[in-house]
């Protein structure tokens, strides 16, 4: 497969692909699917409706993805470089896999699900370390057909136990431990807890990594490595349609429960293959790396699916930027030769405030590209960034995309078009952005912001939410009937660069991780000193927001001064036990109130403005049922 197909080299190509992505979408994305390895070619390129929010793409194609992530490549580059993964610890040893080495782990892992009892559609829930057996998992599953649902191995026993019964999922795969930085975590214990309440699961298959002992629950529980010797290192991939489920994906949105994105098999594909190519400018001695967790949507498009697609040799890490000290990224950046390097704005911000040496020190010349996803990048950030990193030689893109998207859709291509510091840029080829206003009216012209929805399908595009298809209706496609409403606002500059301001509804981003404050007061409400709660974002230097609750307690649970802090590590304890450690409050404060209009709806503007220290200009009040308790809260402000 060449990485010349579909290929935009200049700001040329790229006014080109996109004049004819939008003139005739049908014909372009036929002409880029064109090379892959298909059993049969599609009947229908596209059937949109973005009014029930149901879009198919290659109808009628039959296919596997891991033939075009593995098989594919095996004549040409079978000997290159597929994955190298980079341990926790420095000092222990590095794994590197081959295309060949890689297809092969891959059919033995499928061989071991299928010998255990998984079939083609079957859910398969995989909460484990960021080591290679987790990349190997994901694909076996994709192998035989099953569908994946990887769930990030911060999350708690309660949050895991909701996404498997969501999912209805039959299998786990898990570990025994996992490593980050100096800490190691019992992952299996956090797995026994979550299936004590998921009667769907029948098998978990455990995979040895820290060589610690875990209770093996008789006739469920079986370890990996036992299972692999009886499991031969081929394997048929199962033929899938088009738009056959390849995984769910939870994520968090405005109601309390996490919704389970689905992508498909075909355009999931071709929008993750066509993107890194493209957004990332590969080349064939490239070495590339994506800090994401695979327990995230980035970690599958652009750790896993889009370079193992382009055939490209993709970094994996266990650790963390901290570990041993803040050098690490740039360490593994120098030990390996990296030369485009993916990561998250709250790592850049984190690691700017430690000493400037830390980075000094490491040549970091391999590089040629920096990427940036997750959430807006600040100037400061990017500058440090691309002072510090890229030593003003290497682009800095700022690539704007959702879980929904499937893959990345305003970006800059690095090096062909133009970068600003804090803006994404331009929509990708196929991808259509508009600005609504709240009525829904396009905003036409430059210079100009508004609600940032999409008015045409590309080929990632969510294809609904897992075993309920209403609510992915009412969330993405309902607030404005023809368009996928992404939840965010944005400006486009008086160029057409698109700017991401941030979310408009009640999701916060902490970390480049997605909360609804719905879903932290659900939490923090499960706490039984605790009546009520209300929780808003508030600007945090280094995760972009921070989490501030509003809590009013049981009569009696905080009256002395003593109780406060007790009632606060509670509630924290709480939060950690429902949702995990990442959703942790950073602000708590009690109140006897909540701002509430006559109705009781809580006025989370006023309870915004408190949280950002705007107390000074807290607006009208006046329609509130007891407008005392403003100032209450705004004299106890945290
Ligand atoms: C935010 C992560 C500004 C945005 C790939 C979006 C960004 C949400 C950027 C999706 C960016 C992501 N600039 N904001 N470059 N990238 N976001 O589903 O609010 O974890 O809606 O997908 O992150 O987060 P998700």
């Amino acid at each position: 497969m060449p990485l010349e197909h579909s290929r935009i080299r200049t700001f040329e190509d790229y006014q080109d692909a996109y004049r004819r992505s939008v003139e005739n979408p049908e014909q372009f994305w036929a002409d880029v699917a064109e090379p892959f390895t298909w059993r049969r070619k599609w009947s229908s390129v596209l059937k949109a409706d973005l009014v029930v929010g149901r879009n198919e793409w290659y109808g009628g194609a039959k296919l596997n993805i891991t033939e075009n992530c593995l098989d594919r490549h095996l004549a040409s580059r079978g000997n290159k470089l597929a994955l190298i993964w980079e341990p926790n610890d420095p000092k222990t040893r590095q794994i590197r896999y081959t295309y060949r080495e890689l297809h092969q782990q891959v059919c033995q892992f499928a061989n071991v699900l299928l010998n255990n009892g998984v079939e083609k559609g079957d859910r398969v829930c995989l909460y484990m370390p960021m080591i290679p057996q987790l990349a190997i998992a994901v694909l076996a599953c994709a192998r035989i057909g099953a569908v994946h649902s990887v769930i990030f191995a911060g999350f708690s026993s309660t949050a895991i136990a909701d996404r498997v019964n969501d999912a209805q999922a039959s299998v786990v795969l898990t570990s025994d431990g996992l490593n980050r930085g100096p800490k190691q975590i019992p992952v299996k214990r956090v797995v026994d807890e979550a299936l004590e309440s998921c009667p769907s699961v029948r098998r978990v298959i455990v995979v040895e990594h820290l060589g610690w002992p875990v209770h093996m629950q008789e006739g469920r529980d079986v370890w990996y490595h036992e299972e692999a010797l009886e499991a031969a290192k081929t394997c048929p991939a199962e033929e899938m349609d088009a738009e056959d489920m390849l995984f769910i994906l939870y994520t968090s949105g405005s109601t309390g429960k996490p919704k389970g994105v689905v992508h498909t098999t075909a355009g999931y594909m071709v929008w993750a293959d066509y993107t890194f190519r493209n957004v990332f400018q590969v080349e064939e001695n490239d070495i590339y790396w994506c800090t994401a967790d695979i327990g995230w949507v980035t970690g599958h498009s652009y750790l896993l699916y889009g370079p193992l697609l382009n055939g490209a040799t993709t970094l994996m890490f266990e650790g963390v930027p901290t570990y041993p000290d803040a050098g690490r990224f740039w360490e593994v950046i120098d030990k390996h030769g990296v030369t485009v390097f993916y990561t998250a704005p709250t790592a850049i911000r984190s690691l700017m405030a430690t000493p400037l040496d830390n980075v000094l020190s490491y040549s970091l010349d391999s590089l040629r590209i920096l990427g940036s996803v997750g959430e807006p990048i600040n100037e400061e950030a990017w500058h440090w960034y691309h002072t510090h990193v890229g030593k003003e030689r290497c682009p800095v893109i700022d690539t704007w995309w959702q879980t929904e998207t499937g893959g990345i859709m305003i970006s800059a291509l690095a090096g062909v078009s133009p970068t600003k510091p804090a803006h994404a840029g331009q929509p990708l080829p196929g991808v259509q952005p508009v600005l609504l206003s709240q009525e829904g009216q396009e905003i036409e012209g430059n210079d100009q912001e508004g609600y940032l929805a999409i008015k045409a399908p590309w080929p990632g595009i969510i294809r609904t939410t897992y075993g309920d298809h209403e609510r992915a209706k009412q969330t993405y496609f309902g607030p404005y009937p023809g368009y996928y409403f992404t939840g965010d606002g944005a400006r486009r500059d008086e160029n057409g660069l698109y700017r991401i301001i941030g979310r408009v509804d009640d999701v916060i981003n902490v970390s480049g991780h997605r909360f609804g404050t719905a879903e932290i007061e659900n939490a923090i409400n499960q706490n039984p000193n605790v009546v009520e709660s209300a929780v808003v974002g508030y600007p945090h230097d280094v995760k972009g927001q921070g989490i501030y609750a509003f809590v009013i307690c049981r009569e009696g649970a905080c009256d002395t001064a003593t109780d406060k802090p007790h009632v606060e590590a509670s509630i924290i304890e709480t939060v950690v036990a429902e949702i995990g450690k990442i959703a942790k409050p950073d602000k708590i404060q009690l109140v006897s109130g909540l701002p509430k209009t006559r109705s009781g709806k809580i006025m989370r503007r006023i309870l915004r403005k408190v949280a950002e220290g705007e107390t000074s200009n807290i607006g009208d009040v006046t329609t509130l049922l007891d407008p005392a308790v403003v100032d209450e809260i705004i004299n106890g402000r945290k």
